[in-house]
């Protein structure tokens, strides 16, 4: 068999839905991605990156967007347009298991994938203007953490525990339970090789780029910071968003 249309098999054979319907999938899916399908592009951002200035500096955060992320968009439409995967959403990628081999247009569309969707979800994450809590939001936190406080400290402990290049996230998994957890790179909870699964709410970059030019080593300060800038109400939606179609 040619080896792309073996690559394409196996991606299609993968049981990419394992976990949800296509049809429910489709029609509830958060929309933070620039796109949802092949032409991937930077999602439009609700401000201006210059409104994080003090304390989130502007250079990294342009850098971050219009580089770092542009690049990951441009890579993974490169790597689908190369394995003739265009017709894949972008969920469909990344709940691939064959993502996990070591063939390498796999190890790059898992790269791209990843770092194309989870930076989607970082820029829908936060927020400069003003980001009360919800009561809600704030009733359904206690309820899986015992309470507020016990969530940030739980956070704040497993962000700063964790070494190289990642991600925090707040996922709910698919017994119902909200959970705090890492992965490595650009990995991300949908992946079915994660050791712990789910579908994401909240994503926060712990890479060196977001934090270095400003914070130097001093990464629990950008931590602290951008938790201040997290836009409760938009993790509170996707929550909802999520709960329907799980
Ligand atoms: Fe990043």
């Amino acid at each position: 068999m040619h080896r792309r249309k073996f690559i394409q098999n196996l991606l299609l054979s993968a049981g990419a839905f394992s976990l949800f319907p296509l049809a429910n999938l489709e029609a509830q899916r958060p929309s933070f991605c620039g796109a949802e399908h092949f032409p991937y592009q930077l999602p439009p951002l609700k401000y201006g990156l210059v409104n994080f200035e003090p304390f989130l500096d502007f250079l990294s955060l342009e850098v971050h967007y219009y580089q770092i992320h542009k690049n990951y968009a441009r890579q993974l439409n490169e790597v689908l347009e190369h394995l003739g995967l265009q017709d894949l959403s972008i969920e469909q990628i990344l709940k691939s298991r064959v993502l996990e081999g070591k063939i390498a247009e796999y190890a790059v569309l898992k790269n791209a994938a990843g770092g194309y969707y989870n930076h989607c979800m970082f820029w829908d994450t936060i927020t400069p203007f003003s980001n009360p809590v919800p009561s809600r939001w704030r009733d359904i936190i206690s309820l899986h953490f015992g309470s507020w406080d016990l969530f940030e400290q739980q956070f704040f402990e497993r962000a700063h525990n964790w070494v190289g290049s990642g991600w925090i996230w707040l996922v709910k998994q698919s017994t119902g339970n909200l959970i705090i957890t890492c992965t490595h790179d650009e990995d991300n909870p949908l992946m079915p090789f994660v050791p712990e699964q789910g579908i994401p709410v909240l994503g926060i970059d712990l890479w060196e780029h977001s934090y270095y030019s400003h914070f130097l080593d001093q990464r629990n300060k950008y931590i602290t910071v951008i938790w201040n800038y997290i836009d409760w109400q938009n993790v509170l939606s996707r929550y909802g968003q999520v709960f329907s179609y799980t």
